[in-house]
């Protein structure tokens, strides 16, 4: 009954688990399977970490690494030992669990990421979910160049990339609509919206700087309803709820705003495995007391190209609420 489809891969629900530590080991990737979830994402592959270890491991030998060869050849090795690993979970996933198991690559650079994206591919990832995290903070750079960045980014992953690829964003564009349209012509077949990216802190104990709860609250989910409702009836690509979808209603709400599926992570860690079957269960009963016998009976049914009244997804109704 809540069967569903994302990037043309079947899902038997509409809750993915999202990229993080509860799918980054087979154990755990298991446990996820167990409790109903449709997919899983795995833990990103972050290329900085990688170059951050390797320039680690190499200033501690660099005693024996004296000549700029040996610094190439220690580098690739280092690099191949992170992505063999992450290719190991992979193909280990693919043998143990029957659910889609999508791929995530944390990239900086145009070229290196291609290189560990069609490995994954060839090893059996069923989807590439792309981290894509501008921070604009170069005063020089003009919006309308971060934009341009994200576009050829795309444009490259998707002519390199045969299974289907998503891309993992935040909202902070001048004109997300434009965006998220570009992203379609382009080819790409699903958007997550939206990243919940670091944020940082200060311990004021310390002095010194720290990062905030990278957990999220149950009222973080109005930006990606908004603009899944807004966009979801205008493009081909699936657009994905993520950030604050906490129980049943809000995936409820997701999949009759346009979402076909969504991702989830923070009611995991903090209910544990068994939030994913009260959530399916949620959705059924709902569907069942409202007559809807599959996900597709109502998924868009609220999304601005459906309604008479889409402006309401533009309109805040701040006066309303006051009066
Ligand atoms: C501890 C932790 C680690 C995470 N690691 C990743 C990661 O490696 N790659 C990624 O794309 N997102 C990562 N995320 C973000 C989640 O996938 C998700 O986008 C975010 O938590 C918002 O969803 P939620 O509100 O359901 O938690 C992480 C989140 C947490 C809490």
């Amino acid at each position: 009954m809540i069967k569903t489809e994302y990037m043309g891969l079947e899902l038997k629900s509409p809750v993915i688990i999202a990229s993080s530590p509860l799918t980054q080991n087979i154990v755990s990737l298991k446990k996820c399977q167990e409790a109903g979830c449709g997919a899983v994402v795995l833990k990103s592959i972050f290329e900085e970490q990688i170059e951050a270890d390797v320039q680690k491991v190499m200033s501690d030998n660099a005693e024996y690494l004296q000549h700029s060869s040996a610094d190439d050849f220690y580098a690739s090795t280092s690099r191949d030992y992170y992505i063999d690993r992450y290719m190991k979970l992979l193909t280990e996933a693919k043998k143990e669990l029957d659910i889609p198991i999508i791929a995530s690559v944390c990239a900086k650079s145009y070229d290196s990421w291609i290189d560990y994206a069609e490995r994954f591919a060839k090893c059996g990832a069923d989807a590439i979910e792309l981290d894509y995290y501008p921070i604009s903070s170069n005063a020089a750079v003009k919006g309308e160049d971060v934009d341009k960045t994200l576009l050829r980014f795309a444009e490259k992953a998707r002519n390199a990339i045969d299974v289907p690829l998503s891309l993992k964003i935040g909202y902070k564009y001048s004109s997300l609509a434009n965006i998220i349209s570009s992203l379609d012509k382009i080819g790409i077949n699903g958007l997550v919206l939206f990243n919940r990216f670091f944020r940082p802190d200060i311990d004021i104990d310390k002095i010194e700087m720290s990062s905030a709860n990278p957990a999220s609250s149950s009222d973080e989910y109005g930006e990606a309803l908004r603009w899944i409702g807004l966009m979801s009836g205008e493009v081909k690509m699936d657009l994905v709820g993520n950030t604050g979808i906490h129980d049943g209603s809000t995936v409820v709400k997701m999949i009759l705003s346009g979402a076909p599926a969504v991702e989830i992570c923070t009611a995991v860690i903090k209910k544990g495995f068994p939030v994913v079957g009260t959530i399916n269960s949620f959705v059924e009963d709902w569907m069942k007391a409202h007559g809807f016998s599959s996900i597709s009976d109502f998924k868009g049914m609220l999304s601005q190209e459906h309604m008479k009244d889409g402006w309401k997804w533009e309109r805040t109704q701040f006066l309303k609420t006051i009066n």
